[in-house]
């Protein structure tokens, strides 16, 4: 077992050397040196450090090539590079070749006993945390919703209960904390998972085409319709047509969508005949669906329709319990697709994730981590690493709301004018200094009916 305070250095350069075995011991570690490659290498063995210092140019063997050598039989000792060549590639192939740190000479001694000390830091850390993870577990390939609170179980129970219907769903969450993943699950865990799963964004149907896009087109029914085209709601057939960002549909679809939720019926644009689909309908939103229904941006009557059932998921900061499962499942997966071994945790980075407020719920988590793993530079997420990233991984600040078209702008005013005037059809057409037969027709065109 390696001595933790041992530093071995392999240095041609007699005065370099010299001075910073002086120095090193000054610091109150045991040192060791070498004027060759050969020697360092006996050396190394007999020794046995925790941290190398390695130049580059040596007189017998390269330091390039010593690196590997070393690294292979033992993975945990850290080795720092210091050379003159600062050269892209000899940079690129030291840390390839498993290298801790690569120092640029000339470099101040100081310097170079910071970046030791973090190596060592490292060490410890190795050898007073147990790994956590078994690296002989292959992650699970199924999509999975971790979460072991009881807010979490009660969303497990009703996916449970999801399966058996084709109920129309609801999922209410902030942004990052896990919707779409559970929409997902809900078709996977449905007696048609082998049915498509298809998913409409709808911050992004806006113009004209939205609703060939919901709904699909014949030849001809507009310019530039050049042939048939399959809708959102035709691709998904049996399966599960997802709405992402519900509280960003356009009204008019608003209106058509509804329709069709109350009859399961839809034509295509330009089409006569009448479809039916038995999709499932989930739709997610991180907006306040009854507030904007209160202001008149989104409709009551489909906000009905889709809230039979209604999955709210909690914020990560109201379920930390759930950190050490999560952060587990994901260093996993992290390790797998980067090629790292990050298989503990530091004690005080557990403490700094439980303390974080996640804005960004389980995305931010994911991001941090990543991250977080690929700084630590070996088997242990270290706290400074996870601080370091924690800083930087505020999500981005939501997208600036669409600009409202003006149909939809005159939908919500008819919508607004009808209101005031208790829908009474002569005095809003009055107010609005419009003809009746006018108004009736663009209420007809919005689908405006007077609600029970
Ligand atoms: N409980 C969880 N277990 C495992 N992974 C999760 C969990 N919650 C979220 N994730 C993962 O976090 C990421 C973000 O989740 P997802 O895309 O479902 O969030 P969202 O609520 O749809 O966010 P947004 O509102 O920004 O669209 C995804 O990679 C997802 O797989
Ligand atoms: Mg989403």
């Amino acid at each position: 077992m390696p001595g933790l305070k041992r530093i071995l250095i392999v240095e041609d350069d007699d005065s370099l050397r010299e001075s910073l075995e002086m120095f090193l011991s000054e610091r109150g570690y045991e040192v060791a040196s070498a004027n060759s490659g050969e020697r360092g290498l006996a050396m190394w063995k007999r020794f046995q450090p925790a941290v190398i210092i390695l130049d580059i140019k040596l007189p017998d063997i390269s330091g390039l090539e010593l690196l590997p050598r070393i690294a292979s039989q033992d993975p945990e000792a850290k080795v720092i590079v210091i050379t003159a060549f600062h050269d892209m590639e000899t940079t690129i192939e030291a840390m390839r070749l498993g290298a801790y740190d690569f120092v640029q000479k000339p470099f101040k001694a100081p310097d170079l006993d910071r970046v030791i000390a973090k190596a060592l830091h490292i060490a410890a850390a190795t050898r007073s945390h147990p790994p956590v993870i078994g690296r002989e577990q292959a992650p699970d390939a199924r999509r999975r919703i971790i979460g072991d609170t009881p807010e979490m179980n009660s969303i497990f129970k009703t996916i449970g209960l999801l399966s058996r219907n084709r109920a129309t769903v609801l999922i209410t969450g902030e942004t990052g904390s896990g919707k779409e993943l559970i929409a997902r699950v809900i078709h996977d865990s449905s007696q048609d998972k082998l049915q498509p799963f298809v998913t409409v964004d709808c911050t992004t149907l806006v113009g004209n085409l939205m609703e060939s896009e919901l709904f699909g087109h014949e030849r001809g029914a507009f310019t530039g319709a050049v042939e048939n085209k399959k809708g959102r709601l035709e691709m998904a057939g049996q399966g599960t047509i997802f709405f992402d960002e519900i509280g960003e549909l356009p009204l008019l679809l608003q209106a058509k969508l509804l329709r069709f939720l109350e009859n399961r019926e839809f034509t295509r644009v330009g089409g006569t005949q009448v479809q039916r689909s038995q999709a499932r309908i989930v739709a997610a939103t991180n907006r306040n669906l009854k507030e904007l229904a209160q202001q008149g941006r989104f409709r009551q009557d489909l906000l009905f329709r889709l809230k039979v059932v209604t999955i709210a998921v909690p914020p990560l900061r109201q379920r930390t319990s759930d950190l050490p499962k999560l952060v587990k499942y994901f260093l996993q997966k992290i390790n797998q697709e980067l090629g790292l071994g990050v298989d503990r945790v530091e004690r005080q980075a557990m403490e700094r994730l439980a303390a974080h407020d996640w804005p960004g719920n389980v995305r931010e988590l994911r991001n941090a981590l990543t991250k977080a793993a690929m700084d630590s530079r070996g088997p242990v997420l270290l706290a400074e690493a996870v601080a370091e990233a924690l800083a930087v991984s505020a999500p981005e600040p939501a997208a600036s709301p669409r600009l409202s078209t003006l149909e939809e702008v005159e939908h919500q005013h008819i919508l607004y004018a009808l209101n005031e005037n208790d829908w009474n059809i002569s005095a809003t057409a009055r107010a609005l200094g419009i003809s009746r037969p006018t108004l009736r027709k663009r209420m007809a065109h919005f689908s405006l009916l007077r609600q029970a």
